[in-house]
């Protein structure tokens, strides 16, 4: 059997059809968020699978067991996702979940609840040369291209979830007050345990500096590699294909310094200024 590299359109921006589907997002609409549901929110390749792994932990105390039986795609599923209706009653509570959607397509339920939001945004330089890659192994997406064509595509918004830009604009400015917390790829990154800190003081957890650094281990690179329940590797080749390119690629900040040509950063840097102008948020990293 193949994957289908079919896309569908939705509210102006691109999904693949093999994780959703028509009914998988009437579902995302009508959802009843509850007040003790935490989302995490990423464009993707922002580190989404890296939070699959760390919320869990960070609302169980630090108890393994859901790391180590439950896949990343139940354990917190996508709120856009056919899994979600499969799975949703078999959720531990306080409920995790990640979704890909821009702000604008948040069900109305989680507008008038207290859920709380965890935004991880990456740089998008990287998030692009990440999301190359995966567009090679992941069978049931577009083949990408060369790499220069590819980066028209995203920065063009022709690419799943539509412009990073959007994204985060649409983020950055929302009614949530403080039911928002927002981290960079590159923080949790650089001192795992100090995110996992901010993170459990943000969901009101009383986790103790052994707990904290227990999670940090457990959430390493190195080790969710190896967690076949976070690798991908239950996931057949015909979907996704490591031989291409593993889904545990580089796991680093500054890997698009090896990709991006002088051309293509100052071609990526205007474009990304350009959309940003006016803006009153400015982005953690330097684009230069
Ligand atoms: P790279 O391709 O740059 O290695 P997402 O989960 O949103 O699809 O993002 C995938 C990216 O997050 C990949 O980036 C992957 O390696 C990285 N990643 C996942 N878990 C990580 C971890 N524990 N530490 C650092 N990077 C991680």
């Amino acid at each position: 059997m193949t994957s289908s590299t079919e896309y569908i359109q939705y509210h102006g921006i691109l999904l693949p059809l093999q994780a959703h589907s028509k009914e998988s997002l009437e579902y995302a609409e009508n959802f009843s968020v509850k007040d003790t549901d935490v989302f995490a929110v990423t464009y993707p390749k922002s580190g989404t699978i890296w939070m699959q792994e760390i919320l869990p932990l960070v609302l169980n105390g630090g108890d393994l067991t859901p790391i180590q039986t439950i896949p990343n795609w139940d354990r917190v599923p996508w709120l856009e996702e056919k899994r979600l209706a499969m799975v949703v009653d078999q959720l531990a509570s306080p409920r995790a979940l990640v979704t890909h959607f821009p702000y604008r397509l948040m069900p109305p339920s989680f507008h008038t609840s207290k859920a709380k939001v965890i935004y991880v945004m990456r740089n998008p330089k990287d998030i692009m040369v990440s999301s190359y890659f995966f567009h090679q192994m992941a069978e049931f997406l577009e083949d990408p291209g060369t790499f220069d064509e590819f980066m028209d595509k995203f920065l063009e918004g022709r690419v799943l979830f539509g412009k990073w830009t959007d994204h985060v604009k649409g983020w950055r400015d929302t009614q949530l007050g403080d039911r928002i917390m927002y981290i960079t790829y590159e923080e949790m990154a650089k001192d795992l345990p100090a995110a996992v800190r901010s993170i459990s003081d943000f969901l009101g957890r009383n986790l103790s500096e052994e707990v904290i650094q227990k999670i940090a281990e457990h959430c390493s690179f190195k080790t969710m590699k190896t967690n076949k329940m976070s690798n991908f590797s239950l996931v057949p080749k015909e979907y996704m294909n490591p031989d291409k390119s593993p889904f545990f690629r580089k796991g680093v900040a500054g890997d698009w310094e090896n990709h991006f040509s002088s051309e293509q950063l100052a071609r990526f840097t205007s474009a990304i200024r350009k959309e940003l102008e006016g803006e009153s948020f400015s982005l953690p990293w330097s684009m230069d």
